[in-house]
């Protein structure tokens, strides 16, 4: 089996940390959103990966990922520019997958215990399409799927009124006879070729179209908050290690993850679970709560950070509580106290969203 990530799309919800990048390289425990499907992808034996790349910092994508030696699997890359739709970017990758079955993996889902069960049951089977059906409680937001007694018969784009609480999860497994179907779509209302109705088509005209339920979480970071809840349920799973320094006088609880290099200063409260990268300095008298991923280089001295993401080479030196919040690479947070005048200060790009 290949395997095709979706790393394009231009990610407007997760404005202004999509400014400059694209939005499966946001962290989830201090690792690309799209590095977990990647790992799924190769747990399975698909070694063969093509990664479309959109017009949101595509070369940042080309210099994390390389030529995936590294993390061992070959990747081609495949421009697809402006988003178009899913179908469009999977109608791209007709000469890379040649004759063989496919999984496609949009690169900003993530799927609890990953997909190794349902590759299995699609190489067994003789289906033409396989998809996997997650039980949600909104699922007007989602592609959801209609069912005949046990059958599914149609799947519907974020419906008024959904026929069933399953939605569509971001991984789907083909045959290459999807690409017929991909062929004579037209684009939607949106202006997209959607794959829901290449799916859609391969039912009506008495393909083979199975699914499977999947029974763990699963998460599609399309949102700010659905990223902190990404955070939160990987971060549950985590296991403790200390790489770096903690000095006497810090109290460290639960599961905490410290990297190389990073110093944990006297005075601190650690409560996991917390990831902290590597190079950084926290404290003194800090405190990290639960839910945190904090990336490499960053500096935190005083006050207290809760369910946040910080990507990475920042500095936060105020004394205020900082809680659900994400916060993308390079920024300062510092005190007003000792400045006049006293309020404020803030220097943010578009679409920033601030709570003060
Ligand atoms: P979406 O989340 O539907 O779209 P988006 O990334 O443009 O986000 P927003 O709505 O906030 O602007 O995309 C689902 C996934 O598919 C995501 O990983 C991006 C990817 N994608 C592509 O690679 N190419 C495309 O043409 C589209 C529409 C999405």
């Amino acid at each position: 089996m290949k395997g095709i990530i979706l790393h394009g799309g231009r990610g407007t919800r997760l404005r202004p940390l999509t400014h400059t990048g694209p939005k499966q390289l946001i962290p989830i425990a201090n690792k690309p959103i799209s590095q977990y499907a990647l790992e799924d992808l190769r747990e399975v034996g698909v070694s063969d990966i093509a990664i479309i790349l959109g017009d949101v910092g595509p070369n940042k994508v080309v210099d994390y990922y390389a030529d995936g030696k590294d993390l061992g699997v070959n990747i081609n890359y495949v421009r697809q520019g402006v988003p178009k739709g899913i179908a469009h970017a999977v109608g791209l990758c007709e000469r890379f997958v040649g004759n063989d079955a496919f999984v496609v993996y949009l690169g900003d889902n993530i799927l609890k215990g990953g997909i190794s069960n349902f590759a299995e049951d699609f190489e067994k089977s003789n289906y033409d399409a396989m998809v996997l059906l997650s039980r949600v409680k909104n699922p007007q937001m989602f592609g959801v799927a209609k069912f005949d007694g046990e059958k599914l018969v149609k799947l519907i784009e974020k419906p008024k009124v959904p026929p069933s609480e399953y939605a569509l999860v971001g991984i789907y497994f083909f045959s290459p006879k999807i690409f017929k179907m991909i062929r004579a779509l037209k684009p939607s209302w949106r202006g997209e070729l959607e794959i829901t109705e290449a799916i859609q088509g391969m039912m009506d005209r008495g393909y083979n179209v199975g699914y499977r339920k999947v029974s763990g979480w699963w998460k599609d970071t399309g949102r700010p908050e659905d990223v902190l809840e990404a955070n939160q349920l990987v971060l549950s799973e985590l296991k403790s290690f200390n790489r770096g320094k903690v000095e006497k006088g810090v109290t460290v609880s639960g599961n905490v993850g410290i990297g190389e290099g990073t110093v944990i200063r006297k005075g601190c409260t650690v409560r996991g679970p917390v990831i902290i990268g590597k190079k950084c300095a926290i404290g003194p008298d800090t405190y990290i709560g639960p839910y945190t991923s904090i990336g490499d280089n960053v500096v935190i001295k005083g006050g207290e950070i809760e369910n946040t993401i910080i990507v990475g080479d920042a500095v936060i030196e105020c004394n205020k509580r900082i809680v659900d919040s994400l916060i993308g690479r390079n920024s300062r947070i510092v005190s007003a106290d000792k400045t006049l005048p006293k309020g404020c200060r803030l220097i943010i790009g578009e679409s920033t969203f601030v709570s003060i």
